[in-house]
């Protein structure tokens, strides 16, 4: 008999990922696609929508090839991705401009706008955020202030995955990981919160219908079966926004929680560096330093984000040391005693989160010498990001304490990097055997409407990944010290 798999993608920022996963979770097929990432001005991060699509034409028609020479069917493809962006269209459903990401700054003005209309404390109550430069609500009024031409044709404000859902399918949803993640989510009735949207003026038909991120948008039209080479009719899945779905893959449920269970969270070393905690009801912060969003499992999870971690590090290479592989430049700082000598980085490139939540804030290296060389650099970007993440975690382990991270991203490649993490929250940090990441939770997700299994726990229970060995712990406390002096001294107030 042929295998059946379900499909999954991740929009991600530097690129598209496909996998094809059996009910068991093993991996039978992947395949990428990169593209560009625009940065018209600093502080500026945009993509052009059509880029994704032809990323999943690639990536998906290269999964199809595969499929076909192992004799394997496709039953469902989930979706995830980058959280946040806001993609435009106008009233036939086409796209007014390229997309604003989850890493754009602009929107600083319309932060304050929305915080002088709606009181934060009441935000953080009904949304379970602040408002947040990287969110879709301040972008959507950006175009009002700043393209008031584009904006008087906007009509429907999609999030990046639930755009590539509606071009397969011809339908516009939203489901609840990625919606929390707009800034109009009321999250205590998981609906759009008409009163905030009243009181900013936008018309709540903007926002997309919500359904369950287990349940499907639609089916491919016969169009868009061609163009990816997959069964016409194929049942697209609603998915998940990248972290809720990588969560997904590493098995962490928000439902059923108990006190008795070790509390198991995740730790994400991409682009963004990222700790998710798993929260069964709804406790945000509340001063809104880190997230509150919905999982895609029907519970909630708390997230603290610094901006820039892998990214910090590929800028280091992209400037330093084009040539250079990532690996070979944190081999190098693997030879720099912990505390790289004195050497500082705040990894504020790209403004910063949590739990500073500074738009403004800008990155910055101190402490260094005469006798320092590009090994202490590397090493004090790795440093200044698990610096960074503790100082998110500080603010999360109240409410939501954790034994243990389950590493997902980029760099859970290196072990040095999340030993520094282990290091920095003091939380033991695990691998995991296959890596599994947002492409394998949107699968997992696709994987009841396929039929692989009857509901969302049941193919968590069978597709959950062999977690590895805890990582030694690096010693942080050195930069960790001249971590929070160099921040005290640069941002007083945070
Ligand atoms: C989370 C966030 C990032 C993006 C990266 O709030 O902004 O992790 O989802 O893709």
């Amino acid at each position: 008999m042929k295998s059946e798999v379900t499909l999954g993608l991740d929009v991600g920022t530097s690129g598209l990922k496909a996998v094809a996963l059996d009910a068991s979770g093993r991996v039978v097929a992947e395949a990428n696609a990169g593209y560009d990432l625009l940065t018209p001005r600093p502080g500026w991060t945009e993509q052009r929508p059509a880029d994704w699509l032809q990323g999943a034409r690639t990536a998906l028609r290269d999964i199809s090839a595969q499929l076909e020479r192992l004799g394997a069917v496709p039953k469902a493809l989930g979706l995830s991705g980058q959280m946040h962006g806001l993609v435009p269209l106008d009233a036939q459903g086409e796209v007014l401009r390229p997309a604003l990401l989850w890493n754009d700054q602009r929107t600083a003005a319309q932060v304050e706008l929305i915080e002088a209309r709606i009181p934060r404390a009441e935000l953080v109550a009904r949304t379970g955020n602040r408002a947040v430069t990287g969110f879709q609500l301040p972008k959507i009024l950006w175009m009002q202030a700043e393209e008031s031409e584009l904006f008087s044709r906007l009509r429907h404000a999609l999030i990046p995955k639930d755009y590539l859902g509606y071009a397969f399918t011809g339908q516009m949803v939203a489901e609840p990981s990625d919606a929390s993640g707009v800034g109009a989510l009321n999250l205590a009735r998981g609906e759009w919160d008409g009163g905030i949207l009243r009181e900013l003026g936008l018309d709540p038909a903007l926002f997309p219908p919500l359904i369950a991120s287990v349940d499907q948008v639609g089916t491919l039209t016969p169009h868009w079966a061609r163009e990816l080479d997959l069964p016409d009719g194929l049942p697209v899945v609603a998915g998940g926004g990248d972290n809720a779905a990588a969560a997904i893959a590493l098995g962490l449920s928000s439902t059923g929680l108990s006190s008795a269970q070790p509390q198991v969270g995740s730790l994400s070393l991409g682009t963004s560096g990222v700790i998710f905690a798993p929260l069964t009801t709804p406790t945000p912060d509340p001063e809104g330093r880190v997230h509150l969003f919905a999982h895609a499992d029907g519970g909630f999870n708390l997230l603290g984000v610094t901006l820039a971690a892998a990214g910090s590090l590929n800028w280091l290479r992209d400037r330093l040391a084009p040539e250079t592989s990532i690996e070979t430049l944190i081999d190098e700082a693997a030879q720099v005693a912990p505390g790289a000598e004195g050497v500082t980085f705040l990894p504020y490139l790209a403004g910063e989160r949590s739990p500073i939540m500074d738009p403004h804030a800008r990155a910055s290296f101190t402490g260094l010498s005469l006798a320092h060389g590009r090994a202490h650099l590397v090493r004090a970007v790795m440093e200044g990001a698990a610096a960074a993440l503790a100082h998110a975690y500080a603010v999360i382990g109240p409410l939501a304490p954790l034994s243990t991270l389950l590493s997902t991203g980029g760099g859970a490649r290196s072990e040095l990097w999340l030993g520094m993490v282990g290091g920095a929250t003091g939380l033991e940090v695990r691998t995991t055997q296959a890596r599994p990441g947002p492409a394998h939770g949107a699968a997992i997700l696709a994987m009841p409407v396929g039929g692989l299994h009857p509901d969302l726990n049941a193919a968590m229970q069978a597709t959950r990944p062999q977690i590895g060995e805890a990582v030694a712990a690096q010693d942080m406390d050195a930069s960790l010290k001249a971590y929070t002096a160099a921040r005290r001294s640069l941002y007083p107030a945070k």
